[in-house]
Parts: structure tokens; sequence; C-alpha cells
């Protein structure tokens, strides 16, 4: 008999239950009543205070379709992973001995980068755990995509869409902040896909002067409207020499709520224009998974199933050049995915006449 234990931990993200469908189907249809599978309520802080319970076959019975996750979710119980502070070995210690008293042969464990360093750490502690990439940022390092991702450009792009109708007509300038943390893959993609004129990510610094004279150049030519996709992660270039601690107290002491706020101000003293913001925020990560997110999840799912069934822990299953692989925890666990300044799709968007605000 193989007892499993699943969670899903940090932000929800569409897919996530066709991923935990995935698993759990594939692993029933290979071992029948030769698999226990256990839900872990809410992420770490199930596996910490022991909440797990038994799952039949129909609990993963018409979740494919289902936004968030069935199993509940948290963030990372772990603030500074480096530091050996005792609170974090204690808590480490309490998820080893609930995988100890529940037999649990191996963990599925689905997640972002917090999640991944903490996966790993259990790894290395000799729990057997096969992980799964989720998130809409898209951040995370061994697989060229996670699951969410592609569900959170559709719903961005439509945004950037219905803002475009909108602005054409009253002749505006719109700010579209768009998630991603620290990364600027959604921002790029949904304002490729949505046709913005301006995209800033953390990745590419930005000029207030040059965004400035976008707006202007496009209504000297008669384009009475501009729409500009921002990264929430987005620096300027002044920010991007700052220290991480005077970066900290600078924002801490900007009067806006975010960075689309502060931009659209100093483009309005700039231009003159009128400058609207929209942000979708959590907009961006709820509802159905796309097409493709159910199919990228059913196959890292299946891929994760096939991992346990031959005994091959420490791994994530990621999507490389179209390929479900494993790539080694140690290899994934506190790196990030950032968008190569020189990346072509960067390059495509420059091509276009899209300003990246450099
Ligand atoms: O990591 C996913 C994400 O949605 C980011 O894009 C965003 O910065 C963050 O989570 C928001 O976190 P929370 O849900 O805790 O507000």
């Amino acid at each position: 008999m193989k007892k499993i234990g699943m969670l899903t931990s940090g932000g929800d993200c569409q897919g996530l239950n066709a991923a935990l469908r995935g698993v759990a189907k594939a692993l029933y249809h290979e071992l029948g009543k030769d698999v226990e599978i256990y839900g872990i309520r809410d992420g770490y802080r199930g596996l910490i205070e022991g909440d797990c319970q038994l799952m039949k076959p129909s609990d993963f019975s018409g979740i494919l379709i289902r936004g968030g996750t069935i199993l509940g979710t948290s963030r990372q119980p772990f603030k500074l992973m480096q530091v050996p502070d005792e609170n974090n070995v204690q808590k480490l210690d309490k998820m080893k001995e609930t995988c100890r008293k529940m037999k649990f042969d191996c963990l599925v464990i689905l997640g972002g980068n917090g999640t991944h360093k903490t996966a790993n750490l259990l790894s290395q502690e000799g729990i057997n755990v096969v992980t799964l990439p989720k998130t809409i940022d898209n951040d995370l390092w061994g697989t060229d995509a996670t699951f969410g991702f592609q569900s959170a450009v559709n719903i961005a792009t439509n945004v950037v869409d219905c803002i475009h109708t909108t602005a054409t007509s009253h002749g505006r300038v719109f700010i579209v902040e768009i998630m991603g943390h620290k990364v600027g893959w959604l921002t790029l993609y949904a304002g490729i896909a949505g046709g913005a004129d301006v995209i800033l990510i953390p990745e590419i610094p930005y000029s207030v002067d040059k965004v400035a004279k976008v707006i202007k150049d496009r209504n000297q030519s008669g384009k009475r409207f501009s729409i500009l996709a921002v990264a929430e992660g987005a620096k300027s270039v002044e920010e991007a020499k700052m220290s991480k601690k005077e970066f900290k107290a600078a924002r801490a002491q900007m009067l806006e709520p975010s960075i689309s706020y502060r931009l659209a101000r100093e483009l309005g003293e700039k231009t003159g224009q009128e400058i609207r913001v929209t942000i979708p925020g959590h907009f961006q990560r709820g509802g159905s998974p796309c097409a493709y997110d159910r199919v990228l999840s059913t196959r890292l799912g299946t891929a994760a199933a096939q991992l346990i069934k031959d005994g091959n822990f420490g791994n994530m299953v990621a999507l490389k050049d179209g390929k479900i692989v494993p790539v080694p925890l140690t290899e994934v666990a506190g790196k990030l995915k950032m968008v190569p300044k020189d990346s072509e799709i960067v390059q495509s968007a420059r091509d276009l006449g899209i300003s990246m605000g450099d």
C-alpha cells in the first residue's frame, strides 16, 4: 500500500485542481486499491498541524475546470529560509513528524518559488517529495511554463482589450497594472496580446521622461489614446540604482498606493493629459483554467504520478522544449526565472514599436 500526501501552497492559481486530478487519477488508475491519497489542508499549515484527510476517487471528479484549490492553501511558513531560526526548525520538525505519523511514502507539493524552497528543505531532510510548478507569474526556474500563467495572460489581455475600447472613445491614457510579483512575464505577454503601446517590466527599468515622450509623440501623430501595461514590480531607472534597503525606504515613503498611481501622477504632470489607472489584481488568479492550462496541469500531474511509481523523488516535473521532464529540486529552489532583456519576445515587442520605457 502506498500512502501519498498532497498539498497546494502559496497564492492560488488556475489549474491547481486539474493538476491534483491528474496525479490522483493516474495513481488510482495504475495502483487501484494499493494507493491511499491524503489531502493536506491549507498547504504547509496542514502539514505542520497534521491536518490531513483521506480522499476518495470521487473527490477528484468534476474538478478539472474548477478554479482555486479543493485542498485550500496558505503562504509558505518560512520567511527567512537561510536563517536557521528556532521557530523554523520547530515547524520543519512538525512537518517531518506528520509524515512519519501518517506513514507517507511521498509528498506531492504544488507551488511556486517559496513553496519550492520548503519542498527542497523537506527533501534534504529525507522526505520523499515530488513537486509541480504552479504560478501565474511564470517565474519558476527549471520549467518553460508554469500552469496558471496562460489563464492569467488571457484574463489580463481581456482587461487590456476592454480598456482599449474606452480609451479610444475618450482619447485617454490608461495604465493597466498587471500582477507578476518581481518579474514581467505576465505583463509582457498580456501587453503584446492586448496591443499595449508601452510595456514596463521589472527587468527593464523605465525612464518617466521617455514614457512621457511616447505619449506626447502619439498625440502629435493624431493618436489620442495610449495604453500602458505596467508590471506591479516595475521600477524606474533611479530606483534600479538603489540598494535593497534604499528602495524599500523610498517605496515606504511613496504617497500613492502602487507604482501605477505614482506613474500616472508623474506622467500627468509631464504630458498634461488625463491618466487613468486600472488594477485587475487577484481577478487575474481567479476562475476556470484555460484549455492550455488544463492540458499542461494534466500532463504534469500524470508525470508526477509516474515519478512516484518509479520511486524517483526529489524532483519537480517541468515543461522543457515541449516535453515533460523531471528537474532536481536542488536546481529549482531559490532561483527566479526572469525575462531576459535580450530575449526574442522583448525584441519582437520593440520591433513592433512598443516602448519598453528605456
Ligand atoms: O505569486 C502570485 C501573485 O498573484 C503575484 O503575482 C502577486 O504579487 C502575489 O501573488 C499577491 O499575493 P497575495 O495573494 O498574498 O496578495
